[in-house]
């Protein structure tokens, strides 16, 4: 291990065609946190994160849509990057599996397994669950259907590659075994124990083009694209350069810290350490698994529909209270309920009863009795000595704390110390004290103040942007954490209240007055009434519907659209056959840009309703055929 501490943190790599949520935002927001406290300390940082853009469930979102599947991810890209910058994400790197880089990673890393003798072709039977992209066996499925999607899952068999994971076996559980940092939290250590007993199966680690074409082709046979896993776990060795800049990636590599959802634990901590000990790379440090963000009991997902869109909440409540809820409320590892309800009696009582609270009343009483001039330290009392030992034992529990993965209580810490602070207020009464004895008051406010400081450091990371107002106001800008930063005869700046409490004006609407910035004000789904009018759309009939060939989810449909006709590809199969949509009178939009969908052309898009994973078609009674259709 070298000299210089250094620390690296990935998310895992989120399907590109999902919509991003909390849940999503929560492992970012996590590794985001860690990064910056380890870079407080010194450390140099590395932190990853991304998208997986390849397999079968990005391939059938960009048929649903009607485009290219690069195009599909060229488009989900820049929300994902413009989510993560408003809350305020610092990621070091933001890797895409269809970059060259990556591509080129995937194929080199295939070879070496392959040299090493650990894949071979055979004839592979299984249930298949597209919503996960894997075989079940017999014994996994849930009354014969899958476990995470409660679908019935097709039998299908083919030819395949292999790679033997089984091999390693033994070499996985010694390693195990003998690196207790490497799965936490230990319970999911002993559930991948429990699941290694049993006799470890090889892995089918490719998908025939004719099934699925939008992956990362084999190096040793081009009628095979790469399994979806086996490309997306390379993504952490890609990131920091293996194979590209072995500078980088010996700096960050294996000193990695891998965040993840407890759902994803077998993919890495089965698959990807035996993948990277038959490529010959060295083992991740640790592998963490934390539990799921639920809604009323369950888990969030789209196809659940019951997902809290992150933007909403940022844009009522800012960032630094989203990521502070976050990261107080869930106890690593385990699951959290996500309510409105926990949100905001979170942020009334440490955000604005405890922190904000101190601030304001630190900065009213120093405006209006010491010229909002920083006060002399004065002769220390023990109630002065006693914060500030309470303030150095803080920081350290902090450090430990977060070491160990455990936020919440890392944060709760600071948060009990601002408590105490608060109650030395109350005890001291300065607003009374200073008609007495105005020094012992200006003690007891600069010892406040610089708590206050002390608190704004410990949080920074967690809240980088309300914290750096504390920081401004007592112009303690880039101080250290050593007590004692403050100095007297610095005149406090103005300051906006810094959580102005939230009014709950009934048991479900909420009132806030707080003003985020206006750059963190959402655009993304509101559009103009001009824009909507630019949207053309005409009610048409079906007059020819075929199958794609080699498509299971698209349909090519001839159209008239009064005396027009035109060719539609829409990704309906899976909900409508061919004889289902003859004669249908249906909604398009008609002033769409041409696209070339499996090379063939489509001129427009019809309307449907979409709900979880059912969707049906908008159709019209008795229209003529051609009208526009209006709103109103
Ligand atoms: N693409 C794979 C990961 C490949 S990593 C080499 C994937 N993507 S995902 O977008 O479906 O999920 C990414 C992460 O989000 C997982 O860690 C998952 O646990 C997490 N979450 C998804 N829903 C979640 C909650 N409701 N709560 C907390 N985290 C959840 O899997």
């Amino acid at each position: 291990m070298s000299e210089t501490k250094k620390f690296y943190v990935t998310t895992p790599i989120y399907y590109a065609n999902d919509e991003p949520h909390i849940g999503h935002s929560y492992t970012t927001i996590l590794a985001d946190v860690l990064t910056r406290y380890h870079q407080s300390a010194g450390e140099e940082t590395f932190f990853l994160t991304g998208l997986d853009e390849h397999g079968l469930k990005v391939q059938q979102a960009a048929e649903a849509n009607g485009i290219d599947p690069q195009d599909h991810c060229d488009k989900m890209a820049p929300k994902w990057k413009a989510l993560w910058e408003k809350l305020h994400i610092r990621y070091s790197n933001f890797i895409r599996t269809t970059e060259p880089r990556h591509e080129k990673v995937v194929q080199d890393v295939l070879n070496n397994v392959n040299d090493a003798g650990d894949i071979y072709v055979d004839e592979y039977g299984g249930h298949y669950c597209v919503g996960c992209e894997r075989f079940y066996t017999e014994k996994e499925l849930e009354g014969g259907k899958c476990p995470q999607h409660e679908k019935e899952l097709e039998f299908i068999t083919e030819k395949n590659y292999f790679f033997r994971m089984s091999k390693y076996q033994q070499q996985l559980i010694d390693y195990i075994n003998d690196n207790p940092e490497f799965i936490q939290p230990e319970h999911r250590k002993n559930e991948i124990l429990g699941f290694l007993r049993q006799p470890l199966e090889d892995l089918c680690i490719s998908r025939p083009k004719s099934r699925l074409s939008w992956g990362v082709e084999l190096p040793f046979d081009n009628d095979y694209v790469t399994y979806v896993w086996f490309d997306a776990l390379l993504n952490y060795v890609t990131g920091p350069g293996y194979g590209s800049d072995a500078e980088s990636f010996e700096k960050w590599w294996p000193e990695t810290v891998h965040l993840i959802g407890k759902d994803i634990l077998m993919t890495h901590a089965v698959y990807w350490p035996t993948m990277l000990m038959s490529a010959g790379i060295p083992l991740p440090k640790t592998i963490f698994a934390h539990g799921w963000w639920l809604m009323k009991e369950s888990k969030m997902s789209k196809s659940l529909g019951n997902v809290v869109n992150p933007l909403e909440l940022i844009d009522e409540y800012g960032v630094d209270p989203v990521r502070y809820y976050l990261m107080r409320e869930m106890v690593l590892g385990q699951d959290s309920n996500f309510t409105m309800e926990s949100f905001i009696k979170r942020y009334n009582a440490d955000l604005a009863n405890d922190f904000g609270n101190l601030l304001s009343r630190v900065s009213r009483l120093i405006e209006k009795n010491f010229d909002g001039k920083l006060p002399d330290w004065g002769t220390q009392t023990p109630a002065e000595e006693e914060i500030k030992k309470s303030a150095v034992s803080t920081a350290s529990n902090m450090n430990a704390l977060t070491h160990a993965m455990r936020i919440n209580e890392a944060i709760e810490e600071t948060m009990q110390f601002i408590r105490s602070v608060n109650r030395y207020m109350e005890q001291q009464a300065p607003w009374k004290l200073v008609k007495e004895d105005k020094a012992a008051a200006g003690r007891v406010l600069i010892t406040a103040a610089e708590a206050l400081r002390v608190g704004a450091l410990l949080l920074n990371p967690v809240m980088p942007n309300r914290t750096l107002t504390v920081l401004e106001t007592l112009g303690a800008v880039g101080t250290e954490l050593k007590w004692g930063g403050l100095i007297p005869g610095n005149e406090l700046k103005k300051h906006p209240p810094l959580f102005p409490r939230i009014e709950v004006e009934n048991k479900t609407k909420t009132k806030t007055k707080t003003k985020t910035d206006a750059k963190e004000k959402s655009v993304e789904n509101v559009i103009t009434f001009d824009e909507f009018l630019k949207v053309e759309l005409k009610t048409a009939k079906v007059v020819q519907a075929e199958i794609v060939e080699g498509a299971d989810r698209l349909l090519k449909l001839q159209i008239d659209v009064g005396g027009e006709r035109r060719q539609i590809v829409a990704g309906v199969a899976e909900f409508y056959s061919p004889e289902d949509l003859l004669e249908k009178m249906i909604v398009i939009v008609t002033n769409l840009t041409p696209a070339k969908i499996r090379g063939i052309e489509s001129n427009g898009m019809l309307l449907a309703a979409k709900k979880g994973k059912k969707l049906t078609l908008i159709t019209v009674e008795n229209p003529e055929i051609g009208s526009g259709v209006s709103v109103g």
